[in-house]
C-alpha cells in the first residue's frame, strides 16, 4: 500500500507517526522561504502573512478563492522536500496555513507519495533501482555490495535521533523502476537545498554510488544518447538523435510546427475526422480509439475543457515516453497544441513522473520558447486560438498514471483513482470534460494531420494502425527503444536489439510490463498487434519487452513484481489492498518452502485471490496485479517442480 520508499520489509517497531495537531509546529525560515517561493508571498494574515493589518480585520479571505488554490498543495510539498530534504511538522503546518487545507488532509497527501519523506532524511538521496530490468543487469549484486560498503538503505521511519541532517549528509534508498531500463543498473541522485539538483545515473557502479554518497559526481557515468532502432520508416523517432532537442530553430527547420499550422487551417472537426480515420489507439495501455475520445470531449457543452498529456510512465520496464520527451520535446508541445485546438481545450497539463528531471527540464524549455515564439498563448500562431501548457510533476506513485488518479493528484488530493462513470470526457479534471492521452499517442498526431488519417492507417492494419514503440530491455545485446510497424513479430523486435546477449538461451519475455504477461521462448512468432496479443492471451500494454536469459531467477522476478503491486496499490478498495498483500505472502511462502498445505494449495489460493482482484478492483492496477504472476504459473510452469 502507498507509503514512502524504503518501507519495504520493515516491521512497525520504532515507527514514529507525526501528530497531526500542528497548531504549535512552526516552520523554519528555510521552510517558509521554500513554500513562499512556490506559492508567492502571503497575501494577508489569513494565509500566513503578518497579523495586525486593518484591512484583514474587515475583509474575510477564504472560501472559494482558497479552495481554488488547493491544486498548489503537491507543488508546495515538493518545494519543501526539494529545499529541506523532508517535510517536517512545521513545514507542513505552514503549507496548510497558506492553502487553508486541514492538516490531516495534507498529511494524507504528503504520505501518499514515495518521493516525499515525512520523517527526517538527509538532503542528498541516491535512489537505486532494484526492479526487474535492472536485476537482469546486475542490480542485486550491486546493492549487496553497496549494503556492505555504505550500510543499509535508509529506512522509511527511522529513529529521528540517528538521522544525520547536516548539509553534507546523504542516504541511499531502494527504488522501483526508474524508467532508465536500457541503461541499467540505474539510479537517480537528488540533492536538496537552495539550488536543488537531480541527476539520472546510467550503468551505476558501487564506486560511483559511494562517490555520490560522499558528495561528488566526477565519476558518475553520464546518460548516453538514445540510439533508436527501427524497422521501416520511423515516424516517432525520426528526430531522435538527429535534431537538437534544445533548439526551437532546429525543430522548426526539421519540419516542426508545420502540422500545427495545417491543423489550424483545416479546422477542429476535420482534424478529429482524420484522427478517427487513422484508427489511432491509445498507447498508454488501454488502447482506446483516440479519435472517439477527442470527438466526445469536443462535443461537451460544459466549459472549460482540459487536456492532460500522461507522462507518468511508471510501469516497470517502460521508458519510451522518456526518450520522446528528452529527445523530441517540441514535438510533444506541438502535438498537445493540435489536440487542445481540436478538442476545445485552452489549457493543457503535462503530468510527468518525478523521476524524469531531464525530460522535465527539456519540456519546460520547449514550452517557454514555444510561448515566446507565439506557438502557445493567447493567439497560437497568430490565430484566434488560445492554448497553453503547464507541467505538473508526480512524486513517486505508479497509480498516478491512471487517468482519474491524475485528476486527484493535480487537484491536490491523494492520487486515488475515481469510480467510472462519469468518464473523463464528461467529468474529469476539476469536474470538467478532459482528454487524457499518453505521450506516444499524442506524438502520432502531427503525422496524421500532415499525411491524412487514411495514409496513416496504411501502416499496420485492423485495429492496430501505425507504428509502435517498444521498450526493449533485460538480457538483450542492445537495449533501447525501437519503432516498428504493428504486426512485427516479437522475434523480429528482439533481433533488432541484437538478440539475447552473450549467446545465452532465452528463458522468457515479459510483454506489456508488470501488468502484462510472460511469454515463453517458443512463442516469439507472436505478431505484435492488439489483435495478435489478445488472441495469444497476452497484452502489449505500454510496450514493454523484457528478455530474461537462462541465468535469471524467474521466481525472484515474480516476487519483485508482486512486491511492486503491494507497494503501489493505493489501498482504496479491499480486493486490491488485501489481495496484493496475500499474493506476495503466498509467493514468499513458496519461495521459502514454508507452504500452507503444499504448493498446489498455495497456487489455488493465488488463483482465487487473483480472480477476486481482477473481478472486483475498481481500477486497472488491481485488475492486472495477478496477470504476470498467473502467466508465470500457467504459461511458464514456474512452480511445477517445486
Ligand atoms: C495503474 C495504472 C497506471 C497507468 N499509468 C499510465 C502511464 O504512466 N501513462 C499512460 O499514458 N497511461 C497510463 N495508464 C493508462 C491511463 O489510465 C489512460 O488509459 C491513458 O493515459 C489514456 O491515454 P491513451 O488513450 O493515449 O493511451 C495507467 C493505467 C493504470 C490502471
Ligand atoms: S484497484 Fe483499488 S486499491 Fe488498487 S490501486 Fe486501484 S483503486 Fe487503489
Amino acid at each position: 500500500m502507498r507509503r514512502a520508499r524504503g518501507a519495504r520489509g520493515r516491521g512497525g517497531g520504532g515507527r514514529r507517526l507525526m501528530d497531526i495537531r500542528l497548531l504549535e509546529a512552526a516552520p523554519t525560515s528555510e521552510e517558509r522561504g521554500a513554500v513562499d517561493a512556490c506559492l508567492g508571498p502571503p497575501r494577508s494574515a489569513w494565509d500566513g502573512g503578518a497579523r495586525g493589518s486593518m484591512r484583514d480585520r474587515h475583509v474575510a479571505h477564504g472560501g472559494q478563492s482558497m479552495r481554488d488554490r488547493r491544486h498548489r498543495l503537491l507543488p508546495a510539498l515538493q518545494a519543501l522536500q526539494a529545499r529541506v530534504g523532508w517535510i517536517s511538522e512545521g513545514g507542513l503546518a505552514y503549507v496548510c496555513e497558506r492553502l487553508d487545507v486541514p492538516p490531516a488532509d495534507a498529511w494524507g497527501v504528503a504520505t501518499f507519495y514515495a518521493l516525499l519523506s515525512t520523517t527526517p532524511r538527509a538532503k542528498r538521496v541516491l535512489h537505486v533501482c532494484d526492479d526487474i530490468a535492472c536485476k537482469c543487469r546486475g542490480a542485486d549484486a550491486l546493492i549487496e555490495e553497496l549494503e556492505r560498503k555504505a550500510g543499509p538503505a535508509h529506512a522509511h521511519a527511522p529513529d529521528a535521533d540517528h538521522v544525520r541532517l547536516a548539509d553534507d549528509a546523504s542516504v541511499w534508498v531502494r527504488s522501483p523502476c526508474l524508467g532508465m531500463c536500457e541503461h541499467g543498473p540505474a539510479a537517480l541522485l537528488q540533492q536538496g537545498g537552495l539550488a536543488p539538483s537531480e541527476h539520472q545515473v546510467a550503468a551505476l557502479t558501487v564506486d560511483a554510488a559511494l562517490e555520490m554518497l560522499a558528495g561528488g559526481t566526477d565519476q558518475v557515468p553520464s546518460v548516453p544518447a538514445a540510439v533508436p532502432r527501427c524497422i521501416g520508416e520511423p515516424r516517432l523517432l525520426e528526430r531522435v538523435g538527429k535534431v537538437d532537442p534544445t533548439s526551437f530553430a532546429a525543430y522548426q527547420e526539421s519540419g516542426g510546427f508545420v502540422a500545427l499550422e495545417k491543423a489550424l487551417a483545416l479546422g477542429a472537426e476535420r482534424v478529429i475526422a482524420d484522427v478517427i480515420a487513422s484508427g489511432l489507439t491509445g498507447r498508454g495501455g488501454a488502447a482506446f480509439p483516440t479519435g472517439r475520445k477527442w470527438d466526445a470531449v469536443s462535443k461537451q457543452t460544459v466549459k472549460p475543457h482540459y487536456l492532460i498529456c500522461n507522462a507518468d510512465e511508471s510501469e516497470p520496464g517502460t521508458f519510451k515516453d522518456r526518450v520522446l520527451m528528452e529527445q523530441d520535446p517540441f514535438a510533444v508541445i506541438e502535438s498537445m497544441t493540435i489536440a487542445g485546438f481540436a478538442t476545445g481545450c485552452e489549457r493543457g497539463f503535462i503530468y510527468i513522473r518525478g523521476e524524469y528531471p531531464l525530460a522535465t527540464e527539456r519540456l519546460q524549455y520547449a514550452i517557454d520558447s514555444s510561448r515566446a515564439k507565439g506557438m502557445l498563448g493567447a493567439r497560437v500562431m497568430g490565430s484566434g486560438v488560445r492554448f497553453d501548457i503547464e507541467i505538473r510533476r508526480g512524486a513517486g506513485a505508479y497509480i498516478c498514471g491512471e487517468e482519474t488518479a491524475i485528476f486527484n493528484s493535480i487537484e491536490g488530493f491523494r492520487g486515488e483513482p475515481r469510480n467510472k462513470p462519469p468518464f473523463p470526457a464528461e467529468s474529469g479534471l476539476f469536474g470538467c470534460p478532459t482528454v487524457v492521452n499518453n505521450v506516444e499517442t499524442l506524438a502520432n498526431v502531427p503525422a496524421i494531420v500532415l499525411s491524412g488519417g487514411e495514409a496513416f492507417a496504411k501502416v499496420g492494419g485492423g485495429q492496430s494502425t501505425g507504428t509502435k514503440l517498444f521498450c526493449v530491455s533485460g538480457n538483450v545485446r542492445f537495449p533501447g527503444v525501437v519503432e516498428v510497424p504493428f504486426g512485427t513479430t516479437l522475434r523480429e523486435v528482439l533481433d533488432l536489439c541484437g538478440g539475447v546477449a552473450g549467446g545465452r538461451k532465452l528463458q522468457a519475455v515479459l510483454l506489456g510490463g508488470a501488468a502484462g504477461v510472460f511469454v515463453r521462448g517458443d512463442e516469439l512468432d507472436l505478431p505484435l498487434t492488439l489483435e495478435g496479443a489478445r488472441a495469444a492471451n497476452a497484452t502489449l500494454g505500454s510496450g514493454v519487452v523484457i528478455a530474461f536469459d537462462d541465468r535469471v531467477d524467474m521466481r525472484a522476478v515474480v516476487l519483485r513484481i508482486a512486491a511492486f503491486f503491494r507497494d503501489e496499490s493505493c489501498g482504496q478498495c479491499v480486493p486490491c489492498r488485501v489481495g496484493t498483500v496475500r499474493q506476495e505472502e503466498a509467493l514468499h511462502r513458496i519461495a521459502a518452502g514454508r507452504t500452507i498445505g503444499g504448493v498446489r494449495s498455495e497456487l489455488a489460493l493465488l488463483d482465487e485471490v487473483g480472480v477476486s482482484m481482477k473481478d472486483a478492483s475498481i481500477c486497472g492496477l488491481g485488475q492486472t496485479a495477478y496477470s504476470a504472476v498467473e502467466s508465470a504459473i500457467k504459461r511458464l510452469g514456474l512452480y511445477e517442480d517445486v
